[in-house]
């Protein structure tokens, strides 16, 4: 952890966790605006996925910048693309607060936000915006997390009209039916509907590539059954996972009973094996995204060999600070190195 927040965390950490959220996004306003302080990309980290070229595989998870207000200033931390969202069709408030709690015991959060979001067309006009200006020749790659609002009559039809919306503008698109915080909504990953979904959603956003977000307490077979849907409906790929309503690890601890899904270090060997084991079947045909716990380079590392071409994190940042991600390329590059690899395409894969 760099000496600027090390000295930074306890004050934030003296602040009820919303609130030193809602700081960290002014802050990153401003770093924006203050320059570019990324170091130079090492080119093992390179890959070319959907005809994008990543400079390196990490990604700001879903939930951290919902909006979209801080999306080059999250580039700048160093990762190689942001995913913005979850974003509903219409605004909506979420659930009653408190509703984040920090686990620093376990550096782990629960969190029972709801999608709380200023709706789709408010991020849309701010996505239009960003790439009418693009500052430098970086590519700014940003997906767009989509999800439903919790009163909507049809589920379906939310997700079909985020798609539409944002088809031209996203790099990716990422459908979130895993979130525990709207009751009912992981029923969407039942084979039942998980078809008509995505058949509604590709429909809608035929040359943008969909990533369907998964939930990590499901077992092998039931990832694996989503895995084949995809496959099956031209998607193309997973991201895995979500946060947990289990309570392993953890428990004891005086948020441990809190509703609502917990993230960090304790979801790493759950999500990871989970990522594995879709990996495996669906032998690199999809491209996943392994999240999940990740707050060391040999985290990052393991997630890439168990098959994730691209690896996103947020509870990491909160608890390492902003200097984690240009600590995770350096230190990835000497692991791969180590092991031989001369680029990432190598790596991903190659423990399963
Ligand atoms: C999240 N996550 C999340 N995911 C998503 O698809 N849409 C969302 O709106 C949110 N919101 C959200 C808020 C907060 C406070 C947290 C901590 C997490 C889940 C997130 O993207 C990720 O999948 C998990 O947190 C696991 O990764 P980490 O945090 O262990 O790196």
């Amino acid at each position: 952890m760099s000496a600027f927040y090390r000295g930074l965390r306890p004050l934030l950490f003296a602040l009820p966790p919303e609130y030193a959220h809602t700081l960290t996004l002014t802050g990153l306003k401003w770093f924006n605006a203050l320059g570019d302080y990324r170091e130079g990309e090492d080119h093992v980290l390179e890959q070319e996925i959907w005809g994008i070229t990543f400079a390196n595989p990490f990604g700001m998870a879903a939930g951290f910048d919902k909006d979209g207000k801080v999306m080059d200033g999250v580039l700048k931390l160093g990762f190689g693309f942001t995913e913005i969202g979850t974003l509903t069709p219409r605004p909506q408030g979420g659930n009653v607060r408190p509703r984040l709690f920090r686990l620093p015991e376990y550096e782990a959060l629960i969190n029972h936000l709801g999608f709380n979001n200023k709706g789709q067309i408010e991020a849309l006009h701010r996505l239009a915006i960003f790439r009418a200006h693009p500052p430098g020749t970086r590519a700014r790659i940003v997906g767009v997390n989509i999800g439903a609002n919790k009163d909507s009559d049809d589920w379906l039809d939310d997700y079909e009209t985020g798609a539409a919306r944002f088809a031209a503008m996203a790099d990716y698109l990422s459908l979130n039916i895993s979130s525990p915080n709207t009751p009912g909504l992981r029923d969407l990953q039942a084979d039942n509907q998980i078809d008509e979904l995505m058949q509604r959603v590709r429909k809608a956003a035929p040359e943008t590539p969909i990533m369907v977000k998964i939930d990590p307490d499901m077992t092998p077979d039931e990832a694996c059954a989503i895995a084949e849907a995809a496959m099956q409906n031209r998607i193309e790929g997973l991201i895995i996972a979500n946060t947990t309503i289990n309570r392993d690890g953890v428990t004891g601890h005086q948020f441990a009973e809190q509703e609502g899904g917990l993230s960090g270090r304790p979801l790493f060997d759950k999500s990871t094996d989970l990522l594995r084991e879709v990996y495996d079947a669906s032998k690199g045909k999809l491209t996943l995204i392994g999240v999940g716990g990740v707050a060391t380079p040999e985290h990052a590392y393991e997630k890439i060999c168990a098959g994730a071409s691209l690896v996103q994190l947020y509870t990491g940042l909160v608890y390492g600070g902003p200097g984690l991600i240009n600590r995770l390329r350096h230190e990835l590059v000497e692991l791969l190195r180590r092991d031989g690899h001369a680029s990432i395409n190598s790596a991903i894969g190659s423990k399963v």
